[in-house]
């Protein structure tokens, strides 16, 4: 297939670009300086440096794909997760960048479409399996992503096959969040966020990637992209201390999570979050079934920093 991809050069695009290229997909990537372009020929892909909000120039540079993989984020870094104001680059591009990349991908007549979204946006399970048809909670923090996965439905209404993935929280090489994770456990200090018992369900970039390459012959559709087994965030943290080899003295926030409210509610809820339904649509399968043994990967890539993005 041709798959034009944006958010090409981000935490889980380097993971993607790869992975289709591997998988003998031929890859259009936007890129927004020559610097990335360049980083993305390099990889094997075709780079065009396009606007993600110009529907006519999009049009254009998604003529001729038979997909178009949507993976443009603008996530704060976690010291400023708590200024609102931060967060608006990224609601803009989840909130007019997907209506733009939905209006360009039909005016183009390309097929199909993959959204990123996440799996955050479910309300708090406790020790319960979340499965795609239980409620999602449309916590300030959550609107700009329900935008993105409703201009995905729009493109299957009107003809075209959308996949939208709720991704784990990313961790593994290059997830910028997951380094500082892991730098400051070296440090002996962990980071849970919310009740230690309750759950928390990530996906390795890798496996992230694996999906998006899945998800190209998946049925329109929601579907959720995390690990295996998600694990407590007692467990997590245990995970986390062995695979950096040093004893975790302090873990912070923990239940005081509450006291910062709708700003952290989407990583101090409980979310043991299923991938039965897509492992099911497309026969997708994580690599690593849990953050156990990703965070040992992790933690192996990041010590000889030979980052894998192949899969
Ligand atoms: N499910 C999850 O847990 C999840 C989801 C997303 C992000 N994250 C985490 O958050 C960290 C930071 O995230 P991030 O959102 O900045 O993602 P990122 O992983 O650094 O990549 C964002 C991608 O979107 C592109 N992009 C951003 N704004 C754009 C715009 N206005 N027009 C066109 N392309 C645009 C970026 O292009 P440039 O390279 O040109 O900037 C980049 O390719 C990541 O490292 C990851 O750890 C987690």
């Amino acid at each position: 297939m041709k798959v034009f991809v944006t958010g090409a050069t981000g935490a889980i695009g380097r993971h993607v670009v790869p992975a289709l290229i591997r998988h003998g997909h031929t890859v259009t990537a936007l890129a927004r300086t020559p610097e990335k372009a360049a980083a993305l020929s390099a990889q094997g892909a075709r780079a065009v440096a396009v606007s993600l909000f110009e529907r006519s120039a999009l049009a254009e540079a998604f003529a001729g794909h038979d997909a178009v993989a949507n993976l443009a984020t603008a996530i704060p870094p976690t010291s400023r997760f708590m200024s609102a104001k931060a967060w608006r680059k990224n609601d803009r591009v989840r909130t007019e960048g997907s209506a733009a990349v939905v209006d360009a991908a039909l005016a183009s007549g390309v097929a199909g479409l993959v959204q990123e979204s996440v799996s955050m946006l479910y309300g708090d399970g406790g020790a319960d399996w979340i499965d795609e048809d239980a409620p999602v909670d449309p916590y300030p923090l959550a609107r700009s992503n329900l935008t993105a996965e409703a201009n995905a439905r729009r493109f299957t209404e009107a003809g075209g096959t959308a996949v939208v993935l709720r991704f784990g929280l990313f961790y593994g090489p290059g997830a910028a969040h997951s380094d500082q994770m892991f730098a400051q456990a070296r440090r002996h200090v962990g980071l849970v966020v919310g009740p230690p018992d309750g759950y928390l369900s990530s996906i390795h970039l890798a496996d992230a990637a694996s999906a998006v390459v899945s998800a190209l012959r998946a049925p329109a559709g929601t579907f959720n992209v995390v690990d295996d087994e998600p694990l407590t965030k007692r467990e997590h943290a245990r995970a986390l201390e062995r695979a950096a080899g040093s004893a975790m003295w302090l873990r912070v926030p923990g239940r005081a999570a509450a006291l910062f409210g709708e700003r952290l509610t989407s990583l101090s809820r409980s979310l043991r979050v299923s991938n039965a339904r897509f492992r099911a649509a497309t026969g997708w399968a994580p690599r690593y079934p849990s953050a156990r043994e990703g965070w040992m990967a992790t933690a192996a890539t990041l010590r000889t920093g030979t980052a894998r993005t192949s899969v």
